[in-house]
This record gives structure tokens, sequence and C-alpha cells, in this order.
């Protein structure tokens, strides 16, 4: 198996490392335009080998995509990270541009693998790379939904006093402070609504809190998060190389689930060896029906901007 990581910065580098540290290739790609980086964080990564007990081959390159051919999997991490008090959309400018070449960069070396989408807006781009790539929709994967998710249930295990792990929480809709939809109704802590446990307060807290999880980080470091990033991405790369057949929430390609169209969104799937293999339907109530909506409005009107570029 193989896997590249397009972009060495910190999420690519740390998505790198936790698909190294878990073996699920045997060798990893990690490429960056910036001359050294990704070969010097390559060779870092490769002197942990012995101290961490992992054989999986790491190969650095400074825009060489000769390297990544063959890939199964190809993460792409490239562009600007956001800076406090910036929006994920702010930087569509230039991050489609950037992601545009980075996909046919790729696809002519593994025309077959499956994209993972971390770069943001990370709707859009995973929109971008569908229509850029012209791959079956099912090798296109955005991971918002996946790190959202797993904020949510951080959050829930403060209020809680538990474990994130007993936690079964998901975000649907966009990957964007106002877009992400924190679905506190089907919570649970080990099959019980996490409702009964909180109250109504509590749980606006948790939803708001979990839907800036991005931007409070972002204030507290001065540039956007990397360690569950990069995570979230590596979870999912082990649940298609390992055909878990995991239900994670990604951003997929809609054909009128979820009563929309011509969109990627965030919704429960189903994640194994061919990429998303089904959507899942959580029977929304109307409250959420309307939240849904209104996110892929917002999502849809910055693909729009995709046409002026
Ligand atoms: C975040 C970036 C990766 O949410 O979108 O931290």
């Amino acid at each position: 198996m193989k896997v590249t990581v397009v972009g060495a910065g910190a999420v690519g580098a740390t998505c790198a490392d936790n698909i190294a540290r878990k073996e699920l290739c045997t060798e990893l790609v990690l490429l960056d335009i910036k001359e050294g980086v990704a070969e010097g964080k390559a060779q870092d990564m490769m002197q942990t080998a012995q101290l961490l007990g992992f054989d999986t081959k790491i190969v650095g390159t400074t825009n060489d995509y000769s390297k990544t051919a063959g890939s199964d999997v190809v993460v792409i991490t490239s562009g600007l990270p956001r800076k406090p008090g910036m929006t994920r959309e702010e930087l569509i400018g230039v991050n489609a541009g950037i992601v545009k070449s980075v996909c046919e960069n790729i696809l002519k070396y593994s025309p077959d693998t499956i994209i993972i989408v971390i770069s943001n807006p990370m709707d859009t781009m995973t929109y971008l790379a569908l229509q850029s790539t012209g791959l079956p929709k099912n090798k296109i994967i955005g991971m918002g939904g996946t790190l959202d998710s797993s904020r949510f249930r951080y959050q829930l295990s403060q209020h809680l006093g538990c474990s994130p792990s007993d936690l079964n929480a998901v975000v649907i809709g966009g990957h964007g402070d106002t877009t992400m939809i924190p679905l506190i109704r089907l919570a649970t802590w080990n099959s019980v609504p996490v409702t009964q446990f909180l109250s109504e307060d509590q749980q606006k807290q948790i939803v708001a809190d979990t839907m800036v999880g991005g931007a409070t980080l972002t204030k507290l470091i001065g540039t956007s998060a990397w360690y569950a990033p990069g995570a979230a991405g590596a979870l999912l790369v082990e649940s298609i190389l390992r055909d878990e057949k995991k239900l994670q929430t990604c951003c997929v390609f809609l054909d009128g689930e979820y009563g929309q169209k011509d969109i990627c969104l965030g919704v429960p799937v189903v994640v194994g060896r061919n990429g998303w293999e089904k959507i899942v339907d959580f029977d929304l109530n109307e409250q959420e029906k309307q939240e849904f909506n209104k996110s892929a409005d917002a999502v849809r009107s910055m693909n729009e901007v995709l046409k002026t570029l």
C-alpha cells in the first residue's frame, strides 16, 4: 500500500506521522513545494522509526509528483492556513488554485487513487477536487466532519466528565464556523442520550463551542490547528486501507440525499476500500433539516465563487 500526503506543513506532517506510526502503508510520500521541507520532515520522522517501532518507509520530495506514482490514497493539505480572526472561506482565492493544480498533478501518476481533502474552505475544495479530477464521486472525501465530530465529543466529555471514546456524536453540514451542525439530539453516552444529563444552557454552550472549535485554537496558537486535523486525516486513511466500513462524517457529493444535489457536504458515510461507500440517512427533524439546508446554501454560494476565479 502507498499513501501520499501533499503539503508538509503542520497538518500534513502530523497526518503523515500518524499514518507511519499506525503502519497503514509500506510507502508514504510527503510532498511540498518548499525546497527541502518535505525531505527534512520525512527524514526526521524516519529517525523515529526505531524509537516508535514502525516499518513504513517515508520519502520526502520537493514537488516531484513522479514519486507519488501508484498511490492508493492521497491526502491533500496544501494551501494557506487560517490566521486569527480569519474565516476558512477567506482562503478560497489562494487555495483553490493550489488544490486544483495538486489534483491535476496527482491524477497524472495515480489515476485510480482515492483523495482525502483537508485544505480550506474544505467543502468547496472537495467539490473542486471532484470537478477537477473527474474521479468517481466515491473516491473524493472531505475530512471536515470527522474532525468536527471529534471536537464535539471533546466538548461533551468536558461537561459530562467522561471519556470522549464513550461518546457517539456527530457533526454534519459544512466545515465552517456557522455552517456546521452538531447533532446533540442524537448524541449518546454509551447509548443513553446525552441530553438526559445536560441542561439546555449546557447543550447550547457545547454546540456553540464545537462550531468555533477551529477558530478558538487559531486564536490561541496564532495559526490553525494541526494535531486533530492530522489525526482525522489519518483515521480516514485507516478506514479506507483496512476496509473498516466505519461510519464517519465526511464531506461527500450529494445527489438528492439529505434533500441536496450538486454539492459536497458533511453527512454520515460508511468508509472502506472503495472510498465512501454508502450515505446513511439519520432521519433529521424539521429544525435540523432547515439547518442543513441553510448550511448547503452557504456552501453553494462559496462554490459559486470558484467560477469567478
Ligand atoms: C480546523 C481546520 C483544519 O478546523 O479547518 O482546525
